[in-house]
């Protein structure tokens, strides 16, 4: 933060209790060791809003807001974060210190630029292998996928050798600090192995920021290993929610509009094929933050994500986000195509500049989409898809708008406007009534929904190392923080082990840490996976077992895929890590 240093802001926030500040808010009951009431964030009658003394955060089992008592205040009286520490301080009454801007900014700023050559210097390292003599696999692959010298050229592709160190050695060379090369996140430390690369065999794709700074990169395999992608881990240089692939050179083509896509290499393919106003969000769904990146260079965007049902949710989730941004969003279909890579290589530009010219407005791709889940053969089955579209078009306030909306979508499925019209009315006039009995606020209730899958494990580890400091000891022997999946829970889990080292477990200091809210609300859930208090002493040291075991068969594939054929260090590792897992099996925690 400039100006204002991370001791205070850590005092502020270790002053004001987060049970005292909500209290002040909204009626809180104690239950167990946390504390329930009605979240104020999105409307319900049961509470599922939770906030917890130990750790100093609150998280809604509903809404899934969470956070420590900075993101409370902010998202409550709808503070920047600068304002709820100011709020804050005074609270308990701390004055703010003089803004020293100068220093700390300075620092920040040197900090960010030194990433900056770091990565500058990558780049042309990656590209000078590509072209090397060892490059050759790595061309072949480019060729395979139709790239032109010109194309690899202009998005400065490259190749990251097949050596596990190479990387690091020639930015060493170039005189970097160990520091500053884990801050660039292209290079990883650990005791055995020392300094070494986060990419190798890779072909590799330089992510530049719209003033063409390099920020980050992703590196493909080249075959079917996985993970397919690999990305740079957000920086202070790099944050993945607020770039997009592309973007330098997509916001100076004149076309009016952008094509948002969903990979590299479609962006890629798009360029060559002379759609010089393609670009993609690196692996992520899209946020209010690209949206207000793009909302700087068009009004228009054309969503082009691959044409599977994940895909199609996408765009689903990215039209209203544009929406509020100012941007209305239309959406190509690219069937039997999966994605605009394969579709040009194998229909070709002319192709494509229709299906640009026939792209749908996002409103009738949602009622197509919908069409698409009924039988319109069927009477029954046609009345009732009717019955959905006319629900949505309730959603039109302006009259003229919602008339045309109904013209288009009677006459496209083949029905009577009146009687349609009629329909939208009648449910209008319905929700009305409804709308004006239902408290304020009120929207649609969710229901408390565990998380599911693998990162529910990582959920529970966390908190519960959280919530029983005895049982750090026994873990960190078998789970190392490098051993979670996903780069965020990994960050999250090095700092949380480094505070359980000193002995002191802050999860809402590590809170404070991202500045990212999407993100801060992440972690406020991995700390929140559920509340030890509603089980017995044998149900948890059961599912505390399970989660440990899980997570290391889970740490041992991930080894297993990203070593090489090569690797003997890799795979003696992984033949010790399978060790430690049957011995864990046998083990009674
Ligand atoms: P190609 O297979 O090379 O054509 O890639 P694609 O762009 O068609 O890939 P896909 O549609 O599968 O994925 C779209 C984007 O998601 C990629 O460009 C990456 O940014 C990201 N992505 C895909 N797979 C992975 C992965 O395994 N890990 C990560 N971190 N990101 C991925
Ligand atoms: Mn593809």
């Amino acid at each position: 933060m400039p100006g204002i240093n991370d001791d205070f802001i850590e005092e502020v926030r270790s002053r004001n209790d987060i049970v005292d500040v909500v209290s002040g808010y909204i009626k809180l009951t104690r239950r167990g060791s946390n504390y329930f009431g009605l979240c104020p964030f999105h409307g319900e009658k049961t509470a599922s809003f939770s906030v917890s003394p130990g750790k100093q955060m609150f998280y809604c089992f509903g809404c899934g807001k969470g956070g420590n008592v900075f993101n409370f205040v902010m998202e409550y009286e709808n503070f920047t974060f600068m304002e709820s520490v100011a709020h804050l301080a005074e609270r308990v009454g701390m004055e703010m210190p003089e803004v020293r801007y100068d220093e700390k900014a300075k620092k920040e700023a040197d900090l960010k630029s030194r990433i900056l050559e770091v990565n500058k210097d990558a780049a042309n390292y990656f590209y000078m292998q590509l072209k090397g003599q060892n490059g050759d696999i790595a061309r072949r692959y480019f060729e395979k996928r139709q790239l032109t010298e010109e194309t690899i050229k202009k998005f400065g592709l490259g190749y990251s050798l097949q050596y596990s160190d190479d990387l690091y050695k020639y930015l060493k060379n170039k005189g970097y600090s160990d520091d500053i090369l884990r801050e660039s996140g292209l290079c990883l430390f650990d005791e055995k192995r020392g300094g070494h690369d986060k990419f190798w065999n890779r072909v590799m794709f330089p992510i530049l920021d719209v003033s063409g700074h390099v920020i980050g990169f992703g590196g493909r395999v080249m075959g079917d290993a996985t993970p397919k992608y690999m990305n740079s881990p957000e920086t202070k240089v790099f944050d993945k929610s607020r770039n997009l692939y592309g973007l330098n050179i997509a916001r100076q083509s004149r076309r009016g509009n952008i094509i948002l896509c969903e990979g590299y290499m479609d962006v890629i393919a798009m360029h060559q094929a002379g759609f010089t106003n393609a670009a993609a969000s690196l692996g992520t769904a899209l946020t209010s933050g690209h949206a207000r990146l793009l909302s700087r260079y068009v009004k228009e965007v054309l969503l082009c994500y691959d044409s599977d049902n994940a895909g199609v949710k996408a765009a689903f989730r990215a039209v209203p986000i544009l929406k509020e941004a100012g941007i209305s969003a239309k959406v190509i279909n690219m069937k039997p195509y999966k994605d605009p890579d394969e579709f040009i290589k194998n229909l070709g530009k002319e192709e494509f500049e229709k299906r640009i010219s026939e792209a749908e407005n996002s409103f009738l791709f949602e009622i197509s989409t919908i069409a698409n889940g009924y039988d319109l053969n069927d009477p029954k089955g046609k009345t009732d898809f009717l019955g959905e579209a006319a629900k949505k078009l309730t959603g039109f306030t302006d009259e003229i708008e919602r008339n045309n909306y109904i013209d288009t979508v009677a006459h496209r499925y083949n029905t009577d406007a009146g009687a349609l019209r009629r329909k939208v009315n009648e449910i209008g006039l319905e929700r009305g009534i409804v709308a004006e009995n239902a408290p304020i606020r009120m929207q649609r209730q969710k229901s408390i929904k565990p998380k599911e899958g693998f990162d529910k494990s990582q959920n529970l580890l966390l908190t519960w190392l959280v919530e029983d400091r005895n049982l750090y000891d026994k873990v960190k022997k078998y789970i190392r923080p490098e051993d979670f999946e996903g780069e965020l829970y990994i960050r999250v889990a090095t700092l949380l082990y480094e505070q359980m080292e000193e002995g002191n477990p802050n999860p809402a200091k590590i809170v404070t840490g991202f500045t990212e809210d999407e993100n801060q609300a992440k972690v406020a859930e991995m700390f929140n996976g559920a509340v030890f208090d509603d089980m017995s002493v044998s149900e948890r040291e059961k599912a505390l077992k399970e989660t440990i075991i899980k997570m290391k068969q889970k740490a041992i594939e991930k080894m297993s895929r990203e070593a090489g054929a090569l690797d003997v260090g890799g795979l003696t590792r992984i033949i010790a890590e399978k060790k430690a897992l049957q011995e864990l099996e046998k083990l009674v925690i």
